[in-house]
């Protein structure tokens, strides 16, 4: 990423990550992502805002000097995860009299996880101010976004809203503000649904604290700026909300064709009724994608062969997921296609343990759905829509 500016005293200095795939070894990166990162220039003091994850150091290292920035006095850490915070150890070997502003909580993760140094450290309470000259830094302590130590950076003279990971999006990109309002909409749709659903009920919080702020400019540490930024908390008031979509989403493995035909006749059944229904091949799905579907679907179905005397592995991965993800789906079911029997349903419960919904009454299909199961499975349909919103 090339230095750009955002106002006259601030500068992003970040880098992209064009080809990265994955993240944290599990999440599909289609559009790539960003390490976002930000300089201030005070009149008296420099701050730097997070930094990169260490495979890009090289990069901003290249852009601060490119910047002529010969001076750091404060690197402000708002995450301590190390796609952020990985670079702090080389900005402080190569500004000694630089200083890391932080949290306790973050302060505490990066002596463990970087083993940067007690004394490097300035820790500032929630809502305290750091003034570089003529620019005041506020910090809003901003928890489980998605992390416990989570903070955002407001710049006040420039309602400029440093969030890290809160409002982010994985998207490389070379426009330094969002263009294409309706894919950012869809990466940040993605990012929360991946790492900030759990945590829907404290970022509830977040939002109210921040209410309180004039925002001219929403800055996080991947993707773009926001420079009209209340589209983004719109958004996420609504995914937060305890609104769901008249939407089901089925996730499924068929191995022999059976599950298919179950699946295929539930899509029409839930189309034929006016629901949105999203079937989830899970043996080729993006998890990202079934993540982002959970966001606001209003009920989530598994589908489901018996092998090994329960549900197919690919189900059980889902599920798994699922549970992690806590959506605020009003009702989940499932439906099986088995060829002697096992322990599927009582086993997709378990799995799902930590979601809030109410589980219906499984179908159970010996071998190929044939006429008289269609009774159960259009039952079973009923069942889904009555708890669906109109
Ligand atoms: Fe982008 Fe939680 O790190």
């Amino acid at each position: 990423m090339a230095v750009s500016k955002i106002t006259d005293s601030v500068f992003s200095v970040g880098a992209i990550d064009w080809d990265r795939q994955l993240f944290d070894e599990l999440i599909p990166l289609p559009d790539g992502t960003s390490y976002n990162a930000y300089i201030i220039k005070g009149r008296e003091r420099i701050a730097l805002i997070d930094t990169v994850d260490p495979s890009k150091e090289d990069a901003l290292l290249r852009n601060l000097r490119h910047l002529g920035i010969d001076r750091i006095d404060y690197v402000v850490s708002n995450h301590a995860e190390q796609d952020h915070s990985g670079a702090i150890p080389a900005i402080l070997e190569l500004f000694p009299e630089s200083k890391v502003v932080t949290n306790p909580k973050c302060k505490e993760f990066l002596k463990e996880l970087l083993l940067v140094p007690d004394e490097r450290f300035i820790e500032v309470a929630d809502g305290e101010e750091l003034s570089l000259g003529d620019k005041t830094l506020r910090f809003i302590y901003t928890p489980w976004v998605h992390w416990p130590e989570t903070m955002s950076t407001y710049l006040v003279e420039d309602r400029i809203l440093f969030s890290c990971d809160f409002f982010g999006s994985h998207r490389a990109s070379s426009c330094i503000c969002v263009g294409d309002k309706c894919k950012v909409l869809q990466d940040a749709k993605r990012y929360y649904a991946e790492i900030m659903m759990p945590f829907r009920l404290q970022i509830r919080k977040n939002i109210e604290k921040l209410a309180g702020y004039d925002i001219q400019f929403i800055a996080p540490s991947h993707g773009p700026v926001y420079d009209k930024p209340e589209w983004i908390i719109e958004a996420y008031k609504d995914w937060i909300s305890d609104r769901v979509e008249k939407k089901v989403v089925i996730g499924y493995v068929s191995m022999h064709g059976s599950t298919q035909a179950i699946v295929d006749y539930l899509v029409d059944k839930f189309a034929e009724s006016g629901v949105f229904v999203m079937p989830m091949n899970l043996t080729v799905a993006d998890t990202g994608e079934l993540a982002m579907e959970l966001v606001d679907a209003g009920a989530l179905v598994f589908a489901s062969p018996y092998v090994l005397a329960g549900a197919h592995p690919g189900v059980v991965y889902a599920a798994y997921l699922a549970n992690a993800l806590r959506p605020k789906v009003k009702c989940i079911g499932a439906v099986f296609s088995y060829g002697w029997g096992g322990r599927g349903n009582a086993q997709i419960k378990e799995l799902l343990a930590n979601i809030k919904a109410e589980f219906l009454e499984p179908v159970m299909i010996k071998g190929y759905p044939k006429e008289r199961d269609l009774d159960a499975l259009d039952s079973f349909v009923d069942d889904v829509i009555q708890r669906l919103p109109d």
